[in-house]
């Protein structure tokens, strides 16, 4: 650089970044020196075979587990060792593994607890007519016990009630999991709308190829590895990710 020159500007900070995480359950180490960046207002699906540490990733995210070294940034603040309701607070929604809906309690209940950080009822009414506004088959549904609805309605509480919490940033673990074909090509329409409307998504996801047909960016992760990432659209065209993942996709 020549002295006097105008200073670069700065690469734009990722929203999400993990940087050289090592995560162990007692003696196991299930993540090593795992790095991984998701871009705002990008969606970034993360694949891998079973028990790579798919979940354990989302739950690092979260506060849920803490790795035993590196540091998961949020906008470039430090947010590893916060717990879970704090990083919340800071813009990070979840829709976990299996979707955990409160069975006994209302569709309306159910989406109200995803604004459990919030105060502002009046707001809150507001997001509720927001996000019934994204998911109009749930207006039909409020008065109804979450616990009777099908899976894909499930799944779309789930989506639903982790966008009332605001997020900047919604982590999904497997969202499609147990759905028929045509709800899984529901869901990721609907992570795919999510997105346009401003919300950065960073998913697992087994159905390989349709994921990469919604995500921009893609990370294999192989027993706590990232082995391969790059663009959506070269993975899907990449020899080592057809033959591992997108052959396998009728299995679920
Ligand atoms: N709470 C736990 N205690 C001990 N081992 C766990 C726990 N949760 C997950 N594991 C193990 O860690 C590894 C990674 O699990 P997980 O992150 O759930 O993988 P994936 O979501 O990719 O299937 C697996 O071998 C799993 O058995
Ligand atoms: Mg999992």
């Amino acid at each position: 650089m020549t002295a006097g020159a105008a200073p670069a500007p700065k690469p734009a900070e990722p929203l999400l970044a993990l940087d050289s995480i090592n995560t162990f359950y007692g003696p196991v180490q299930v993540h090593f020196d795992l790095n991984l960046t998701v871009g705002r207002g990008q969606i970034v699906c993360l694949l891998g075979g079973n028990a790579s540490g798919k979940s354990t990733t989302m739950k690092i995210i979260l506060g849920l587990v803490k790795p035993a070294s590196g540091v998961v940034r949020l906008g470039g603040e430090p947010v590893s060792g916060l717990p879970t309701p704090q990083i919340v607070r800071r813009g990070v929604g979840s829709v976990p593994e299996a979707r955990r809906l409160f069975g006994e309690m209302t569709v309306r209940e159910n989406l109200l607890m995803g604004a459990f950080t919030r105060r502002d009822e009046r707001a809150i009414a507001r997001d509720l007519d927001r996000a019934l506004g994204l998911f109009p088959k749930l207006a039909e549904r409020l008065g109804q016990r979450a616990g009777t609805l099908s899976g894909g309605e499930q799944q779309m509480v789930a989506m639903a009630r982790a966008l009332m919490g605001r997020p900047k940033l919604i982590c999904m673990d497997e969202p499609t999991m147990g759905l028929s074909p045509l709800w899984v090509d529901r869901v990721l329409d609907l992570i795919a709308t999510i997105n346009r409307e401003g919300v950065t998504v960073f998913m697992v996801e087994q159905n390989a190829s349709l994921a990469l047909e919604i995500a921009h960016h893609a990370y294999v992760l192989q027993t706590g590895r990232i082995v391969l990432d790059g663009p959506a659209g070269d993975l899907r065209s990449d020899p080592r990710i057809r033959d591992a993942y997108l052959g396998g996709q009728d299995k679920t």
